[in-house]
């Protein structure tokens, strides 16, 4: 047997389009990154997109896109697990048991049921149920540590709570995970000026062609300051952009620039930034596109992540089944 040094990290990502600047530098850089340390768990959530009923093609394109960027970003698919959530019907069956010690009182005071509440949308049971899969989708792993957003914190102390009653009632079966939150991610401004997201059309777009991150990067709104005038580069779009990829000598040589003005101008800074992109970006882009023109190779990777990631799923809920008194596997 291989014996396996390394502490696993688990999180995932909905299925949900197009990646931006970010949550490109959260999630998938973060994530990306740790696979040095950590045996990565990766899946596409997809079961937690399907809630707001997507149609089937825009899940479909949804999960290839994610899986592309993944792979382009990165990530490792043979010593890490990269799998869509669906790929692995134990997620279901064990959220079935969670559920039947998830307390009612609980549900209802979850980030995902709450704002669905405030948005009046209709709530259906896999909203209500968003933290129970949450769990299922941790507690099925043995994962040591879950990054997410602040966002998503709730959800997954709600995960270690389910882990703790569950491992109350039927002996110490689940690990319960540390929870890594992220700061900040949320701050990043768009081409607006306000927090860059997908639903305001203020996004610059991870993979895109070099016309397109021009016509983006030129588009971003600064103040009205002329050329000559010393400008703050603390409050200014473009150089907020510029901090989170160029290099540090790169970064205090444009704070310099903004402060002394003289014939410096934020047509200059942006210039600046779109080079920054294209330095940090096009080889992933490239290789993005050219995953996506290879449906059959992304298949053949979730494959791979799926059967891998089954076979520790499958064991786990054997114990579980097991230790709660089912009959289930243990006839076969
Ligand atoms: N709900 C998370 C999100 O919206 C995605 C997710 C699903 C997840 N299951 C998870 C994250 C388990 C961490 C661990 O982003």
């Amino acid at each position: 047997m291989e014996l396996n040094k390394k502490k696993r990290v688990l999180t995932g990502s909905r299925p949900s389009g197009t990646v931006h600047l970010g949550n490109y530098l959260g999630p998938f850089r973060e994530i990306i990154a740790m696979q040095k340390d950590f045996e990565v768990f990766f899946f596409l959530a997809d079961l937690h997109a399907f809630d707001v009923l997507p149609s089937k093609e825009e899940l479909r394109e949804r999960s290839y896109t994610l899986t592309a960027t993944m792979l382009a970003a990165g990530l490792d698919p043979k010593h890490n697990f990269l799998y869509a959530q669906s790929s692995v019907p134990q997620t279901t069956e064990l959220m079935w048991y969670l559920s039947c010690i998830a307390p009612f009182g609980m549900l209802t005071r979850a980030v995902a049921f709450k704002d669905a509440q405030a948005k009046n949308i209709d709530i259906n049971a896999g909203i209500f149920s968003y933290p129970v899969l949450m769990a299922a989708d941790i507690l099925l792993y043995d994962p040591d540590v879950i990054p997410v957003g602040k966002d998503q914190s709730q959800h997954v102390e709600i995960a270690r709570d389910l882990a703790a009653r569950f491992n109350n009632h039927f002996g110490s079966l689940l690990k319960i995970p540390d929870l890594l939150v992220r700061e900040d991610v949320g701050l990043l401004p768009g081409t607006d000026g306000t927090k860059m997201s997908s639903s305001k059309g203020n996004v610059i777009p991870v993979f895109a062609t070099d016309k397109e991150w021009k016509k983006t990067i030129m588009g971003i709104v600064t103040d009205s300051k002329g050329l000559d005038d010393s400008k703050n580069p603390d409050t200014c779009t473009i150089f907020k952009l510029y901090s989170t990829i160029a290099k540090g000598d790169q970064i205090a040589q444009m704070r310099e620039d903004y402060v002394k003005g003289q014939g410096y101008g934020y047509g200059h800074a942006k210039l600046a930034l779109l080079d920054a992109v294209k330095e940090h970006f096009s080889a992933m882009r490239d290789s993005y596109f050219d995953w996506l023109k290879r449906k059959g190779d992304l298949d053949d990777v979730l494959k791979l992540g799926s059967i891998r990631a089954r076979e520790l799923a499958e064991k786990k809920l054997a114990l579980i089944q097991d230790a709660c008194g089912f009959i289930g596997r243990s006839l076969f």
